[in-house]
């Protein structure tokens, strides 16, 4: 479609998996490859936003036209995405962002024999818990709720518990959907009872799906 409705409007989107390093070689991680991400950058950029897309570890070049900030672990993108969420008329979290991290990090490669059995881990930050707190009335925060099974009912609980105006409920638990797919399916979901199901369609299509769905928000 030809719709400008983002145009002068500024989009800030998070996308990839984050790493947490252990040591140089080894780290915790997630299958994102930031796909999704992608596309909601060019769907904004299409609709005329100025778009800043923060990104974890990806394979892919971010197009022309789309402010790129590179991060690796999630304090990193937390950093990244403060210093630009004030400017942000809409927000959206699409990043898989690793829920925890080894709680040492050591600048020499373990050898395999000083690895030890259990490995202590540590909280990282919740990003968009952080951002929901920050967001002033003008502000839209999307986020995304990566899950298996019943989708929907954990998605609800993030939407309240992390102040979102919206969220992405995604299955990846699905043949040719999620991580790595170009293809996605989901379930929107808002504070007015709105429950729209996206049926199976390429990750753009899915972006600018949720971009009319924020424009209804
Ligand atoms: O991991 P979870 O299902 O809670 O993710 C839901 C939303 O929270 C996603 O938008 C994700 O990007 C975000 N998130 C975050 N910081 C974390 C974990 C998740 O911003 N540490």
């Amino acid at each position: 479609s030809g719709k400008r409705d983002l145009l002068g409007k500024r989009v800030l989107i998070s996308a990839g998996g984050t790493r947490e390093y252990l040591d140089p070689v080894r780290f915790i991680g997630n299958p994102s490859t930031g796909k999704m991400g992608l596309a909601l950058a060019q769907a904004a950029r299409h609709r005329g936003a100025i778009v800043t897309l923060v990104h974890a570890p990806i394979e892919w070049i971010v197009p022309q036209g789309i402010r790129a900030i590179a991060v690796v672990n999630a304090e990193q993108m937390q950093q990244a995405m403060l210093e630009n969420f004030a400017d942000a008329d809409i927000t959206v979290m699409s990043a898989a962002v690793a829920d925890v991290k080894p709680a040492e990090y050591s600048q020499e490669k373990l050898p395999k024999r000083s690895l030890p059995e259990q490995l202590p881990l540590a909280p990282v930050p919740d990003i968009v818990a952080e951002l929901g707190r920050r967001k002033q009335p003008h502000q839209r925060l999307i986020g995304f709720a990566a899950q298996t099974r019943d989708i929907v009912t954990p998605a609800r609980q993030k939407l309240q518990q992390k102040k979102l105006d919206a969220i992405v409920a995604n299955p990846i638990d699905k043949p040719n959907v999620g991580f790595g797919s170009d293809f996605n399916s989901a379930v929107f979901l808002d504070h007015q009872e709105r429950q729209i199901e996206i049926p199976h369609c390429s990750k753009l299509q899915l972006a600018h799906q949720l971009f009319d769905f924020v424009s209804e928000l």
